[in-house]
């Protein structure tokens, strides 16, 4: 099957979100002659312009789109077209009061903002279905269409009477029958029994703790509800021309009820959405965290390898809860070029042009309320000019040997309420081993349980907390045929059901890390238990007891004194490493460069400085981000993309900058 993608011969799509439906058709002509500056040559439009497009039931408003696609024909720059069902105009929501989502605790909600649908009432699915079937029709052989982009972050879920028939229906398919239901909820606990599928709903509010088996059904049945409505449009554009790769944006996070890796199967390339919430370091590491996240889902979450884009990001601010940091200069280009290190396909912003109003008409643009004349604007030319320099460059493939277990579901389970600390949260320990990696200068794969794990020294499971029988097998197998591993706390720990494997923690994986766990000391947030090894340990501590392992740092200190907190078990020629509690960060990093070492990883760039971010690329490309304020020496021998300039055994990155080394081959 080839690949369908909106670009060619490698080059890198450059652009963004572009609302041409909040401006009078003077300022597109004038946007569209900035975007030329700018270099750019892919935006996403119609996003949110149901209400443009459509602004009474059936009565179709779409000449204004005509003249966009165009203009945006005519000045070279190709369209990724939204299909805008992500937020349904006023009229929609009053005619179909029964298609407003409700809440858990039974409040319906109202139109004002955006994503105010229930995806699983069919009035909401019908219009959704004729919006696209309209834009399909009428542009799915236009000139500038490179890309369908379907709604936009799907990630709502509902409890209306409509969801609750659907998450019926989707729990007779998923159990054989209410007893297989019924076992796998542990409905015998606090008389839960179901003797009627009549009883069963979604878990609304009730008086106390909620069924953890339900909550996640819930959660697995939203993912592939939303599923549905992404395919059942994809589809009919997909027929209306399938030349036309099509894709939706992911939104990233554990509390959006999407299992990003299935849905990678029904993509023609994965999207993501990436806004760093740290403003330190915190915000590269991020950056280089859904970059491979991104990639993993793209490589192995598809069942064949698909591209994937950053489809959305921030040309200036950084948004943390209570207020946007402005990005240094350098820092944009950096984060964008990051995702293009590890394999995207291009940069793409949200949002091209700031509006006059709106609840975002204070998030960066590339042309700000300040217009063009900014640093912000000619920063973003300079990466248009740098990523042009880069033509033929996409998408390439990221050298790693080490591997990081991600799963969206062990993330929503150990969400769930009743269980031994609150904030217990696996992206975050997938995070924190993925840092510790990259401070270590060692490049990781993020991948999905069950990807093939060729090229992998070093498997990690950081809090994988559901293991299904699959999975088991999945990291005997690494072991088995030589694969190092190492396993977090709270890992194997549950079936795929959040069911307890019996026996000693962690159930699924006691005999290949020779130890048996006996129970859990759970830290309060500013605990910390020093360790026999050096530094501490955080979060998280428990009872082990070596069966077979051996000790390789030991709790010092409290009622763990003296017992093994790391260990280290020999199967055949690797190592399967226990680590009981959450290192601090130092503490992390040293035993994960140890254990990387071991197993025969070695670092990206050897000799690369600290703050200096290095990806080695199966292309010959060395990507060095130099995220310092100093300049910084890197031994590299090749030709700076960039610059044009021979690079003869070392190369000096400029502060806050950044170097692309087509390296020699000896
Ligand atoms: C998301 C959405 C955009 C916008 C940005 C703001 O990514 O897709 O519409 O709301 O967040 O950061």
């Amino acid at each position: 099957m080839t690949t369908k993608t909106p670009w060619n011969d490698g080059r890198l799509c450059y652009g963004g979100d572009w609302n041409p439906e909040q401006w009078p058709p003077e300022v597109w002509r004038e946007d569209v002659a900035l975007m030329r500056a700018a270099g750019v040559d892919l935006v996403t439009v119609g996003v949110f312009a149901w209400s443009r497009l459509e602004p009474e039931p059936g009565r179709y408003t779409l000449d204004w789109l005509d003249d966009v696609l165009d203009l945006l024909h005519s000045a070279g720059i190709r369209a990724a077209l939204a299909t805008p069902t992500a937020s349904p105009p006023p009229w929609f929501s009053l005619r179909h009061p029964d298609a407003l989502p409700v809440t858990a605790d039974g409040v319906r909600l109202t139109h004002g903002s955006r994503d105010t649908y229930c995806a699983a009432a069919p009035a909401y699915r019908d219009a959704a279905r004729s919006i696209a079937e309209v834009l399909a029709a009428r542009y799915a052989h236009h000139p500038a269409l490179a890309l369908w982009h379907v709604h936009n972050e799907y990630g709502t879920t509902c409890h209306c009477p409509h969801t609750e028939a659907a998450f019926r229906r989707w729990l007779t398919t998923r159990y054989d029958d209410l007893d297989a239901l019924n076992d796998a909820w542990v409905t015998t606990f606090w008389s839960q029994y179901y003797s009627d599928w009549a009883q069963v709903g979604t878990p609304r509010a009730t008086q106390y703790l909620a069924n953890p088996g339900q909550v996640l059904d819930f959660r697995r049945f939203w993912s592939d509800t939303l599923l549905s409505a992404y395919t059942e449009q994809r589809d009919l554009l997909r027929a209306a021309n399938p030349a036309v790769p099509v894709t939706t944006n992911y939104v990233l996070g554990d509390w959006v009820p999407v299992d990003h890796a299935r849905w990678a199967r029904e993509v023609d390339l994965v999207a993501i959405d990436h806004y760093p919430s740290a403003t330190d370091l915190g915000a590269e590491e991020q950056t280089a965290f859904a970059a491979d996240l991104a990639r993993g889902w793209a490589r192995h979450g598809a069942g064949r390898p698909v591209p994937w884009l950053l489809m959305e990001s921030a040309p200036n601010q950084i948004h943390t809860a209570g207020r946007m940091h402005t990005k240094k200069p350098g820092r944009m280009t950096r984060h964008s070029l990051a995702h293009v290190a590890r394999g995207s396909a291009g940069v793409m912003f949200f949002q091209w042009r700031a509006p006059v109003g709106g609840a975002e008409r204070f998030h960066s643009a590339v042309v700000s309320h300040a217009g063009a004349d900014t640093r912000v604007f000619r920063e973003a030319s300079n990466l248009g000019a740098a990523l042009g320099r880069l033509a033929g460059t996409a998408p390439g493939r990221v050298q790693a040997a080490v591997a990081i277990a991600y799963d969206a579901a062990s993330g929503w389970a150990l969400r769930h309420p009743g269980m031994p600390r609150d904030g217990l949260d696996h992206p975050g320990e997938a995070a924190a081993v993925h840092r510790a990696l990259w401070h270590a200068g060692v490049t990781a794969d993020v991948v999905p349980p069950g990807a093939p794990l060729d090229g992998a020294r070093l498997l990690v499971l950081p809090a994988l907390y559901l293991a299904s029988d699959a999975t088991v097998d999945w990291v005997r197998r690494h072991v088995h045929d030589g694969g190092h591993l190492l396993v977090t706390w709270l890992s194997g720990v549950a079936d795929e059901h959040a069911r307890v494997r019996l026996g000693g923690y962690p159930g699924a994986y006691r005999d290949l890390l020779g130890v048996r766990v006996e129970e859990f000391h759970p830290l309060a947030d500013d605990e910390h238990v020093p360790l026999s090894g050096g530094g501490t340990g955080r979060i998280w501590s428990e009872t082990v007891h070596p069966a077979g392992a051996e000790t390789i740092s030991a709790y010092a200190g409290g009622v763990l004194d003296g017992r093994p907190a790391i260990t280290r078990h020999r199967v055949g020629d690797a190592y399967a490493w226990y680590v009981s509690t959450r290192p601090d960060d130092g503490t992390y990093r040293r035993l994960l460069t140890e254990v990387a070492g071991l197993a025969g990883v070695v670092p990206a760039c050897p000799g690369a400085p600290s703050g200096v971010e290095a990806v080695r690329r199966q292309d010959g490309l060395l990507y060095l981000l130099n995220h310092t304020d100093r300049p910084q020496r890197v031994p590299a021998a090749g030709l700076d993309l960039l610059t044009g300039a021979t690079v003869d055994g070392e190369l000096t990155v400029a502060p806050g900058g950044v170097a692309v080394v087509r390296e020699e081959t000896p």
